[in-house]
């Protein structure tokens, strides 16, 4: 009805004029939007860590928070995998996702790298980076920038049309990432960015940095013409922290980039948790110093398929990349939620528990599939190659040498320079004999009869995102030596195995050979299939769901192709792993491929993988009886609004 007054009609066209402006007011020490003073309350939220279909719905509770924006990274080896091929589409099509926040009424920071650590694959380079072996990765190295150059004309000029100015949500982007903990300190680097950003973005657009909130790191993360901001936890001095920005930005707004909400997880460490109580007082002072807070994160999200970075000594990140932040993994409102903003009224459903039964079977191990697995056949070479000389840059590659002699006694096979990287599963004619391991196991025994094959199936558990450490070459990256010997004549088979799950490898495997009841304690990496039926004409039908690995040692599971990411119940402290609806289908079966590692629990115990209800990411080694928490079923009554479902496998072919 206002709608027909004169007064009304003539204001927006009016206000058009001066609409769409963001800026830096260095008087008010704060930022300007359409002309008026501004102070944003923000979260993290990374689109490589949800399913597009979920997008929608993690940004609404977002913005029902009472955020005024999201901050995202964008990942620079998700968007380029190979040298040259772009990939913008589905899950990836990150100018959907730009949409759906400006549709959501949501601001849009972003932080465009190109190295971003977050957690990510190499910080989110990509490995083809270092085919050029000596490349000093953000820094002048001239075809590192070359590189970047080649990138950024891709990426930046798909941003521009989002920016504010243009219409668009973005309102600042942020150039690199914490530089300053960076050894390099390389200036002329960071104007080329600099120069890099504006020809793409503009002039109008702010750009920005953001470095741990002390003058050391401020030193070398902060360059004139990119607006300086920190990141600090909760807990500590607000105020300090705050006096180190001023350092650098001695007027303009104040701001924490990343204010952890909770935070990274290590497989084989405890679970981190920081409590909502310590999280709002902080969180108090920052607002009152009339700050500006982006929460990292607010959703984590997963590290689906092999997208997990790693820490140093190694220390690779889990597949949940939860976070412990007010939206769980799976997108459901915390008490961190709720702490932080005012109860949002939920519905609350019951959880219904289903359980069907069916049949799947064991289809052979890595090495009785080479042929599908490697259609290409192997690579021959003295000595061993890396992923990267092979342009393999994810998963697995098998090495493959035979016995020089018989190793009747049990004989010495080592990686006397720690060149596993990063795990390895060795075995002699398809007779298993153990597990290699970076850091941790770098010599095994073995046995077996000269001229036999000594295949060595070698796991890329994800690059280091951190420091100094970032050329983190991938395979049998030294030579093997068997007693003093070094092991020559390689047949290395790069293995698509992400290719073969997806051309129905069940059909195309083989009958293994292998004898039964395997007493050994650790097993041939083997995959398991299996086909699951969900009834159709249930309401609400698939629901999300977590899957469980009873028994199971370490492994990869994929659900109809899609790539969910690692297990490793066997070292904790992550048991389950995110099943996001979207992947699951109720009119025709679910196609489920597991790949074990070392041991399934199948010559043993059932042979199942379990669908539940509940996450469990917080366990140990250790602590497997101690699983179930309390709190979570105090989160489950006040939150949930989907249905659970709880499936199980069974592997009834036990004569294999
Ligand atoms: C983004 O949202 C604003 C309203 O908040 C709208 O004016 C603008 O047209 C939208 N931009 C796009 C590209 O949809
Ligand atoms: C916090 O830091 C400020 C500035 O360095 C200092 O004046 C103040 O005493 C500190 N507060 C506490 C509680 O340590
Ligand atoms: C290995 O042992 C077998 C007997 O078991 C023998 O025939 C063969 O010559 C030996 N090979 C080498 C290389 O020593
Ligand atoms: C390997 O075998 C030798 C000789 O049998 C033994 O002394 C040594 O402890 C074994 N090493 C491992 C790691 O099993
Ligand atoms: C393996 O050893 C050979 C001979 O010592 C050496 O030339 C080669 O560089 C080594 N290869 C690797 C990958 O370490
Ligand atoms: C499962 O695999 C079969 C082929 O073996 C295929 O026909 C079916 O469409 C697949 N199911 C899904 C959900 O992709
Ligand atoms: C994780 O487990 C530890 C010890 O078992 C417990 O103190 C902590 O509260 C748990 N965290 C969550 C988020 O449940």
């Amino acid at each position: 009805a206002e709608g027909h007054s004169p007064s009304v009609i003539l204001t927006p066209l009016y206000l058009l004029l001066w609409t769409r402006s963001f800026g830096i007011d260095y008087n008010c020490d704060c930022f300007v939007k359409d002309g008026r003073p501004f102070r944003y309350i923000s979260g993290s939220i990374h689109y490589s860590r949800v399913p597009r279909y979920y997008w929608k719905d993690r940004l609404l509770k977002m913005k029902m928070a009472g955020l005024d924006a999201i901050q995202t990274y964008v990942p620079w080896n998700y968007h380029e995998p190979q040298v040259d091929m772009y990939d913008f589409s589905g899950d990836k099509d990150l100018e959907y996702f730009l949409q759906l926040a400006n549709d959501t009424g949501l601001l849009v920071i972003l932080r465009a790298g190109p190295y971003i650590c977050a957690e990510w694959d190499m910080g989110g380079l990509p490995a083809w980076l270092l085919e050029k072996k000596s490349i000093v990765l953000r820094s002048s190295d001239s075809d590192y920038l070359a590189a970047v150059e080649k990138w950024m004309g891709v990426l930046l000029p798909k941003m521009r049309p989002h920016l504010y100015q243009n219409g668009g949500p973005i309102i600042m982007v942020q150039v690199e990432n914490e530089y300053g903990s960076y050894f390099a300190c390389d200036y002329d680097y960071l104007r080329s960015l600099l120069k890099l950003f504006r020809q793409y973005l503009g002039d109008e657009v702010v750009l920005f940095t953001t470095d741990g909130a002390s003058r050391f790191h401020l030193k070398c993360g902060a360059l004139q013409g990119l607006y300086a901001t920190v990141d600090f936890a909760p807990g500590g001095n607000v105020t300090a922290a705050f006096l180190a920005q001023r350092g650098s930005e001695p007027t303009g707004p104040l701001v924490n980039s990343e204010f952890y909400t909770g935070w990274l997880d290590h497989w084989g460490h405890r679970h981190s948790v920081v409590p909502a109580q310590t999280i709002a007082k902080t969180l108090n002072e920052i607002l009152a110093c009339g700050a500006n807070v982006n929460l990292y994160m607010f959703i984590g999200g997963t590290n689906f398929a092999y997208w997990n970075g790693a820490n140093m000594p190694y220390m690779p990140q889990p597949t949940s990349y939860d976070y412990d932040a007010p939206l769980s993994e799976a997108g459901d409102l915390t008490e961190k939620y709720f702490a932080l903003r005012e109860v949002i009224g939920m519905v609350s459903v019951p959880r219904t528990y289903l359980e069907w039964v069916f049949e799947t079977s064991l289809v052979g191990t890595v090495v009785e599939a080479l042929d599908r697995l490697s259609p290409a056949g192997p690579v021959k070479s003295t000595y061993p190659l890396t992923f990267v000389q092979l342009k393999q840059y994810f998963g697995f590659v098998l090495y493959r040498t035979t016995l020089p002699k018989n190793c009747t006694e049990p004989t010495q096979l080592s990686s006397p320079l720690n060149g596993v990287h990063d795990r390895a599963y060795v075995s002699v004619d398809g007779v298993p004999q153990g597990v290699l391991e970076r850091d941790k196991s770098l010599m095994i025994n073995i046995t077996g009869k000269a001229g036999t094959n000594l295949d060595i199936l070698v796991e890329n558990m994800g690059r280091v995102n951190f420091g100094r450490y970032n050329n983190d070459f991938k395979g049998l990256v030294s030579n093997l030596t068997l007693d003093q010997d070094i092991l020559v004549e390689w047949e290395i088979y790069p293995l698509d195995i992400d290719g073969a799950v997806n051309h129905d490898i069940n059909s195309h495997l083989y009958r293994p050979k292998r004898s039964v009841g395997n007493p050994l304690s650790y097993e041939a990496p083997t995959f398991y299939t299996g086909r699951l039926s969900i009834p159709g004409g249930i309401p609400d039908l698939p629901q999300d769901t977590y899957v469980k690995f009873p028994g199971w040692t370490k492994g990869q599971i994929w659900i109809n192709g899609f790539n969910l990411g690692r297990y490793w119940p066997a070292r904790g402290p992550q048991l389950t792993l995110y099943v996001p609806r979207n992947i699951l289908v109720s009119s025709v079966p679910n196609n489920i491929t597991v790949l074990e590692l070392e041991r399934s629990p199948c010559s043993t115990q059932a042979c199942e993988i379990e669908f539940v209800d509940k996450p469990n990411i917080n366990a140990t080694t250790h602590q497997f009886t101690a699983s179930f928490l309390p709190s979570l079923k105090i989160l489950s009554k006040l939150i949930s609004t989907r249905t659970y479902v709880k499936f199980r496998l069974f592997q009834l072919d036990h004569s294999l």
